[in-house]
């Protein structure tokens, strides 16, 4: 099984990163599979150009580290949006990732030719926040369930963590880090061998 963790954050070791690394060595610890991580600070990403391309040929014209993600994203089976609160959103460098995603949008709802018609693959959402307000993941969640229904990925859910700010903050939550490990064996349930 592959699992691609695709992180938003420009802080290296940082609570979201910290709580995928907690999910994803507890799914690997109890199902196996390889798992890829993604820095997407360090991919050359640019913006999405609007240029209509897609809505021709489903393919994006901006040849860049998008290439090798859109292969690397169908290539997995299980797949992570991993991403600090920024404005109530996700990071700029997440969202412009999936900006980049309208060719599959594109391909799919234009083109009508979706990527693969029994898909079992499953993909979820991971975002820390500072603060605890009840509406801090709205837009998030709703950014992520897009992009995975535009790449025809089932969405299984997400992993919210509140009140961390600080680097190590999700690390040093013991709370935090049964909850995480908890979604993970959920997650793990969805893959029998
Ligand atoms: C530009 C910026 C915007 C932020 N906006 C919010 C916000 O709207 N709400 C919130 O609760 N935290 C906000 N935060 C705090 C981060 O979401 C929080 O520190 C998070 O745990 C960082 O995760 P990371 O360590 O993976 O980068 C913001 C932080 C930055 C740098």
């Amino acid at each position: 099984m592959k699992i691609l963790v695709l992180l938003g954050s420009p802080r290296r070791k940082g609570n979201s990163e910290s709580a995928a690394v907690t999910v994803v060595d507890q799914i690997t610890a109890t199902i196996g599979g390889e798992a890829e991580y993604i820095r997407l600070t360090k991919e050359d990403i640019s913006p999405c150009i609007a240029c209509g391309g897609c809505e021709k040929t489903g393919e994006c014209i901006v040849k860049d580290g998008m290439v090798d993600l859109y292969d690397k994203i169908d290539g997995a089976d299980l797949l992570f949006l991993v991403s600090p609160t920024y404005f109530y959103g996700l990071s700029a460098q997440m969202k412009g990732f999936i900006d980049r995603i309208q060719c599959r949008w594109s391909r799919k709802y234009l083109l009508k030719t979706p990527f693969r018609k029994e898909d079992r693959r499953l993909g979820y959402l991971i975002c820390t926040a500072a603060t605890h307000g009840k509406k801090l993941f709205d837009g998030s969640i709703l950014v992520a369930k897009s992009f995975y229904d535009a790449i025809d990925v089932r969405y299984g859910g997400e992993l919210l963590i509140r009140g961390v700010d600080q680097r190590g903050e999700f690390s040093s939550n013991q709370e935090e880090i049964e909850k995480a490990q908890l979604f993970a064996r959920e997650i793990a349930s969805h893959f029998p061998d």
